[in-house]
């Protein structure tokens, strides 16, 4: 049970494989049918003069490769606040506990300050980021699309962070100018000021990773409530000047109250999607992160501009944002992909946003059924997800939301190897009696302890890879993930 993998020293790209010495059928038949490894079944000849890679699994059917996770939408400087969320939604959450803890990353003597001096960091969000890139990678997360705060030097440290670590990474700087919306101990002092500080970060992103091979800038107007129209006008305009355009990212219908503020807000728009498109930020390179409540006519224009959708259960769970229609906007043709929206999530785990993906997906088809039966709105039926789904939504159609679907989030020739190793539980069959193996005070007294990663315990062996697959993701964490490797790099090893 065995294979060799080769990967180009070069540019980290999957070059040719030969897995004849693993002689299981059926985990190369479930992997290729499902569209992850197709190229397995077939294998390729590789550079054999250089194997930079020599991959095998060293116990029976008990590890397996899988594509990295992406994280469409993570708040890096909220991870201290994960588990808190109060009584209320998100409008209140985001003035108890949000602001304050993003504020804590400016300086302490110029809490909004704009330098770029690193010294101008405070030692804590020095050492929260190290927490989240090192966090995220454990969790096999290979890329993140992340949200830092308005202050430039600490962003700049994300970024410095990510590419240290070998985190696949795009940084965005938050830009909110609002002074209605904002407080004013965490806001942008202008919007002409916001842009030139995102312009700083940029800089430094493109200056650290020249060929953009690891770490991209990313322009992140926070929300629309946040943002003057002078502000979304620039940042469009800002994404827009660069060959190719820099990607976008930003928030659009969480929550009921939050559309109805949007409302109130941008009179003269027609919709929540439609104060984004009048500023330009509707593009093929923008994440919408949620997008619960969008209208028919919204996703017809998130559609057409190509535009893609980070859906985010555990966060719209938690939150009770509601239930985003996932499956609706798959048949619909919009790209979506998966976001742990830290600390509106509470775990920093694609894995476990991959399970709540699922969950939410069932509550939403019996709510549906439920007003069905009421003689309200209709099911089709075929709102519930599968794992196959899920675990979709977290690889490749996260690559299709950063819009790298050609390079990562699955194993095709020609990929680029950002990769974890999953290791399954013991498989019992043949196992000592622990009776045998010490029965000093007979069996009772004898610890079961866990003999090794959660997510499977096979009793007998001979379960398929599908159930191997599927008890992975209904109770596997970052027990399981046992190497990471991120541009044919190892970058994270199991303690
Ligand atoms: N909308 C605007 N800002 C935020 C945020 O920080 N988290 C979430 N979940 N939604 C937002
Ligand atoms: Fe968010």
């Amino acid at each position: 049970h065995q294979g060799v993998l080769w990967v180009s020293s070069e540019d980290g790209r999957i070059k040719g494989f030969d897995w004849t010495v693993n002689d299981d059928a059926s985990f190369k038949s479930f992997l290729s049918s499902h569209g992850w490894t197709d190229a397995t079944a077939t294998g390729g000849n590789g550079d054999s003069t250089t194997p930079v890679m020599v991959v095998q699994s060293n116990d029976e059917n008990n590890e397996f490769f899988f594509p990295g996770f992406i994280d469409t939408h993570i708040h890096a400087p909220q991870f201290p606040n994960i588990g808190l969320f109060g009584s209320s939604g998100l409008l209140d959450w985001l003035n108890e506990y949000t602001f304050p803890v993003e504020a804590s990353f400016g300086s302490k003597s110029d809490p909004k300050n704009q330098q770029t001096d690193p010294k101008q960091i405070p030692p804590e969000g020095l050492r929260v980021y190290d927490e989240v890139v090192a966090r995220t990678l454990a969790h096999g997360t290979t890329c993140a699309s992340y949200f830092a705060t308005i202050h430039v030097p600490a962003t700049n440290a994300l970024a410095a962070l990510c590419h240290s670590h070998g985190q696949r990474a795009f940084i965005g700087r938050v830009c909110m100018d609002n002074p209605d919306q904002c407080p004013s101990y965490y806001i942008d002092p202008s919007a002409e000021e916001g842009i030139n500080a995102t312009q700083s970060t940029i800089d430094y992103i493109q200056t650290l990773d020249p060929n953009g091979t690891l770490i991209h800038p990313i322009v992140t107007p926070r929300f629309a409530p946040s943002c003057t129209n002078a502000s979304l006008d620039g940042l469009g305009k800002l994404a827009a000047s660069y060959h190719p355009p820099l990607h976008i990212q930003t928030h659009i219908s969480e929550t009921l109250d939050e559309i109805a503020l949007v409302h109130q807000l941008f009179p003269e728009a027609s919709s929540y999607a439609d104060v984004y498109d009048q500023a330009h930020l509707l593009t093929n390179r923008t994440i919408l992160a949620h997008g619960v409540h969008l209208t028919k006519d919204e996703r017809t224009l998130i559609r057409a501009r190509g535009s893609k959708v980070a859906h985010c259960p555990a966060s719209n769970s938690a939150l009770g944002s509601g239930l985003a229609p996932v499956r609706l906007m798959l048949n619909e043709g919009v790209t979506v992909g998966l976001g742990t929206d830290v600390s509106g999530g509470y775990s920093p785990s694609i894995l476990e946003t991959a399970r709540q993906a699922c969950l939410v997906s069932r509550l939403l088809q019996y709510s549906a059924e439920y007003q069905e039966m009421n003689g309200n709105a209709t099911s089709d039926g075929t709102e519930k997800l599968s794992v196959e789904d899920s675990l979709y939504l977290a690889t490749r159609g996260g690559a299709a939301v950063v819009d790298m679907a050609d390079d990562i989030g699955g194993f095709d020739m020609g990929m680029i190897w950002d990769a974890q190793l999953i290791e399954l539980g013991a498989v019992l069959k043949d196992t000592v009696s622990p009776l045998d193996a010490a029965p000093v005070n007979g069996l009772a007294a004898r610890s079961l302890a866990p003999s090794g990663p959660v997510g499977n315990v096979d009793l007998f062996g001979n379960e398929t890879w599908q159930e191997r697959i599927q008890k992975w993701m209904w109770s596997g964490d970052d027990r399981n993930v046992k190497n990471v490797w991120v541009q044919g790099a190892l970058v994270h090893t199991r303690e």
